[in-house]
Formats: structure tokens, sequence, C-alpha cells
């Protein structure tokens, strides 16, 4: 089987990811500096606390543990931190990917699936948004994504590195089976938060109720975590067969209104949301929904989760520990 390095492996996604990877006998290993990942989230002797920043080191394990293909989840997250320290963002997921693809060149490692995100398209002309879309971002976030794509897009050309590009959506939920869960600190996600707001009786404030869309509220595609993890293999697999380059947006191509969102969670705790109706936020798009039938079609890769109220179930066991 093959031997795949998953950088940011402890983190959210790249922890389920790990999981689904293990359980079809990939031979997995895990860079993580545990800057915002977690130990207990990936098996102990799988995991290599490392920075991407330490490019000898990076390019040892690669060449030792004889990787085939990276997987690279890490990287900083939070749009609203990008915009306060864009310094902050453009190093660890520029210069940081840099000195991954540089280790990676070292090694002779040729393939690599990455970690990108809707946010590149900023606020879209139309929706739901093919991959043609235009590339827009808005904030220093999405910028430092944008950024690495073309990276990634231009070490093809020049060194024959292949890489598919994989914009998800709204990552959510957890498997709660396998004991895997969402843990960002802070939080700022929105099934998290409603949940939280359930669990501690502190009213979470909904973002604008005056946008064009049905009820007012925003609107995004939830994509789920196993889902997600689900396109990553795909991904692998296409390139360990030899596959181009590509880009694939990841969602489900439903969206969902906030309003409807908290609708789910009480349905599924069968307790009241407390919450109060605050301003729009600067930069937040009233729709944003996936055209991710590239995805569907070349990789045959179908969303499992498609129902709110399944997704909200996966990450209410692990959300109420949380939050009590
Ligand atoms: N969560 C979402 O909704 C979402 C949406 C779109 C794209 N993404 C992308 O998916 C990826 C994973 O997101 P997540 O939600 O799992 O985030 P996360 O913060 O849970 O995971 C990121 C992991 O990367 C590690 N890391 C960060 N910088 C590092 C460095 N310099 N060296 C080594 N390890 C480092 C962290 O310790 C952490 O374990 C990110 O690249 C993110 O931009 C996430």
């Amino acid at each position: 089987m093959s031997n795949i390095l998953v950088t940011g492996g402890a983190g959210y996604i790249g922890s389920h990811t790990v999981h689904q990877l293990l359980e079809r006998g990939y031979n997995v290993t895990v860079l993580d500096d545990l800057s915002t990942g977690f130990r207990d989230a990936v098996p102990e002797a799988r995991l290599h606390i490392c920075s991407l920043f330490d490019t000898e080191q990076v390019t040892q394990l690669l060449v030792r543990q004889q990787i085939d293909a990276v997987v690279h989840f890490a990287a900083f997250i939070a749009v609203g931190e990008s915009t306060k320290d864009p310094e902050k963002y453009f190093t660890n997921n520029v210069a940081g990917s840099l000195s991954l693809f540089s280790a990676m060149a070292a090694a002779e490692v040729k393939k690599i699936v990455f970690s990108s995100t809707a946010a590149v398209y900023g606020n879209p002309v139309s929706t739901p948004i093919p991959e043609t879309a235009a590339i827009a971002p808005v904030n220093p976030y999405g910028e430092t994504k944008a950024t690495v794509e073309r990276v990634l897009a231009w070490l093809d050309q020049c060194r024959g590195l292949r890489s598919v590009r994989l914009r998800y959506f709204n990552a959510c939920g957890a498997n709660p089976e396998a004991g895997l869960s969402e843990r960002h600190v802070p939080e700022t996600h929105l099934i998290p938060l409603l949940l939280k707001a359930v669990v501690t009786g502190q009213p979470m404030t909904i973002f604008g109720t005056d946008y064009p869309t049905p009820d007012g509220t925003c609107i995004r595609d939830y994509i789920h975590v196993d889902d997600l993890a689900k396109a990553h293999i795909a991904a692998i697999d296409h390139l360990l067969a030899g596959g181009a380059s590509e880009v694939f947006n990841v969602g489900t191509g439903r969206g969902f209104s906030v309003r409807e969102v908290l609708a789910a969670v009480e349905a599924v705790t069968g307790k009241p949301v407390p919450h109060v109706f605050g301003d729009r936020r600067e930069g937040d798009p009233a729709e944003l929904v996936a055209d991710s039938s590239q995805l569907r079609n070349r990789l045959g890769w179908t969303p499992e989760y498609t129902e709110l109220e399944r997704i909200v179930a996966s990450a209410w066991p692990s959300e109420q520990r949380r939050w009590a």
C-alpha cells in the first residue's frame, strides 16, 4: 500500500482524513507542529511533531518513510485573524508551503493534494460556483490559498509536481465512532457555535437578517468532514494512478440558510438555541454554494451527508462534552 504524508494531520479535517486513510490500509505518516492541532487526534506512533518550516527534517521524513504522496492540510484558518495579522497568515500558509515543496523536490516526491477553500472566490457573481469562476479573494486567508494554488500550477509546469487542489466549502460534522471532533480555538464555525449556545445558554449572535436570500440570512454549502476525507482519498488515488493536476470544488451543491441550520440544531438537540440578531459582518457574501459536478463526474465522488440534521447529529455528542 502507498505511503502518505499528511501535514496538519492532528487538526480537524486532517485527523478525520488520517482515520479514513488508515481504515483503507494506507501507510500514514503525520507531520504536525501542534500549533492548533491535538496530539490525541492521531495514533501516537504515526505523529511526527515538526514544523513545515524545518525543510531539512521534512526532507528526511519524506525520504525515510518513502513517501509516495503528500496531503497538505497544515495552515492557519481563521479569516478574521488573517485580516488583523496578514503577515502571520502569509508566513505560515505561503512560506510554510514553499518550505514543504522544497523538501518534496529534494526528496523527489511528485504528488500532492492541497487544502484550498471557497474563500478564493471572494464575492462570486453567481452561485452555484464552478471552478472556472474568477479567483478574487476578499481577505488575506483566501489570498494565501489562491497564492499556493498558483505556485502549485507553476511547480507542475516547471518540475512535474502533480497536484489536486480541493476547494472546500463549509466543513462541518464529526466522526463520533472514531472519537474525532472539531476543536478550533477560538471556535468560529456556525454549527459548533449554535451547539455551544444550546449547552451554555449564552446567546449566539446571528450576523445579518437582510441578505437577498429567502429568509434574509446567509446561505452556505455544509460539507461533512467524512465526505471531505473521502474526496482526499479519491484525489490521492487519482494522482497515484498517474492522473494530471486538477482543481475541484468540494461541496454538496445544496445551500442552507443560517435560520435553517438553527432549526436543524433545535430539532437534533430538542432544545431552543438562545440567539440574538446582529448587523451583517463585513465581507460575508449572501450565498456560497459549490458546483462540485467536476469532482463527482471525474473522480466518482458523492457526498453521503446531504441532510443537515444528520450532520448536526454527528457533531452533537462531542460538542455537548466540549462546552459542558
Ligand atoms: N475548517 C474549514 O471549514 C475549512 C474550509 C476550507 C479550507 N480549510 C483548510 O483545511 C485545512 C485544515 O483545516 P482544519 O479546519 O482542519 O484546521 P486545524 O487548525 O484544525 O488544522 C490545521 C493543522 O495544521 C497544523 N499546522 C499549522 N501550521 C503548521 C506548520 N507550520 N507546521 C506544521 N503543522 C502546522 C496545526 O497544528 C493543525 O493540526 C487548512 O489548510 C484550511 O485552510 C478548512
